[in-house]
């Protein structure tokens, strides 16, 4: 029998190490007044997925908005913020317990890798050496493969350094695994601010050349599942985006959106042009051609109802827009039933199918090289 989530460390408190801590200074002076403005407090939960044991740490920050971590599959599984009158309310797609993300084949707010999007017929070449990838989506590989980062056991540590809160994640995905060369060391630290923005950083190191795109693929919904995201606006500050074929490969063309509905260079309300794309907004964006560190706005969207708004920055070549076309309601979570286009993502990355195209800004990573990937939600209402 499933718990869920909550339910089994109320009843099971024997499983259950909860650890609050804050940042502030506990003495009964000036200073802890001044100090408190920056309290992020932490509560650390155990659970257990397939026997095994995993972390959850729920972070929170002055204003009320909290994020919960997991350390197996490092996934995002709540976050909340607030709306226009206060209400602190989770906006993303999740699930009750953390043993159902271990059937996760929507990747509701997981970390994917190795290859974040598709890799056509899960091969690719490097240096003369023809690599053979599981193939999970038909003939292409998508998302790493058939047992992805999202359902890894990661590493996780606390850590602070003055008024800043992190938790670390790190996994070692050994040479081979999932067909990809190259021992693999990755971790992945999360940040939450007290300007309401969420801070993920990827790093990564190889001994072998190889490929590689992480992302993190939430679903968001600003209304908190009140309603899909038709509704909202979106923004994306992109010319160009990565037209594909049927299985969702790209056909290498970079295309102008002007004049087609993948324009969302002004605000556009998702629902209004999305009957003109088949199947739904699938697609990846341009937003640089060419590799580089600089952090990018990349898109803003916006929930006029409950006034919420995120602006995404990331430093990644492209991003994908994906509003939940494969949600088929098979899933309900506390009462609200994930159907089409419930949720969307926005999935900073390099291109997909990057290894076969040569045009495409490059994915391969060397051995004394870092990987280093930004991603920064930030929250707010207007
Ligand atoms: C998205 C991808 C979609 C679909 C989805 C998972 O990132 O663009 O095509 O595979 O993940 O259901």
């Amino acid at each position: 029998m499933k718990h869920p989530f909550y339910t089994k460390f109320l009843l099971a408190p024997a499983l259950a190490s909860i650890l609050l801590f804050s940042c502030k200074s506990r003495k009964n002076n000036e200073k802890e007044i001044e100090t408190t403005e920056h309290k992020i407090e932490v509560e650390i939960k155990e659970t257990e997925v397939n026997g095994k044991r995993a972390n959850v740490y729920t972070l929170s920050n002055q204003h009320g908005m909290r994020v919960s971590l997991s350390s197996f599959g490092g996934l995002i599984t709540e976050l909340a913020v607030p709306d226009k009158d206060g209400n602190i309310e989770n906006i993303v797609l999740h699930y009750e317990s953390i043993a159902e993300y271990d059937n996760n084949d929507s990747y509701l707010g997981a970390t994917v890798g190795r290859y974040a999007n598709r890799i056509a017929n899960g091969k690719f070449s490097l240096d003369g050496t023809e690599y053979q990838l599981a193939t999970n989506d038909g003939k292409h590989h998508l998302h790493g493969g058939l047992i992805g980062f999202h359902r890894k056991f990661w590493d996780h540590e606390l850590i602070t350094e003055g008024t800043s809160v992190k938790v670390k994640m790190s996994y070692v995905s050994p040479d081979g695994e999932e067909g990809y060369p190259g021992t693999l060391s990755t971790s992945l630290t999360f940040e939450l601010t007290q300007d309401n923005t969420l801070l993920l950083d990827f790093e990564a190191s190889t001994d072998k050349p190889t490929v590689l795109n992480l992302t993190h693929h939430g679903y968001f919904n600003l209304s908190a599942m009140n309603e899909d995201i038709r509704g909202h606006e979106m923004q994306i500050f992109a010319d160009k985006y990565t037209p594909a074929d049927e299985t969702l490969i790209p056909t290498s063309e970079l295309a102008p959106v002007d004049g087609t509905p993948f324009d969302f260079r002004q605000p556009f309300a998702i629902g209004d042009r999305i009957g003109d794309v088949t199947g739904g907004y699938d697609h990846n964006y341009v937003i640089k051609e060419q590799h580089d560190d600089r952090l990018i706005k990349m898109a803003v969207v916006h929930h006029a109802g409950s006034g919420r708004y995120m602006e995404l920055y990331a430093d990644s070549p492209g991003v994908q827009f994906y509003t939940g076309n494969f949600l088929d309601g098979r899933q309900t979570t506390r009462g609200i039933q994930y159907s089409k286009h419930m949720g969307l993502c926005l999935e900073p990355q390099v291109f997909p199918n990057s290894p076969n195209t040569p045009s495409f800004p490059s994915a391969r990573l060397n051995p004394g090289e870092n990987y280093r990937h930004r991603i920064q939600y930030h929250f707010g209402v207007r």
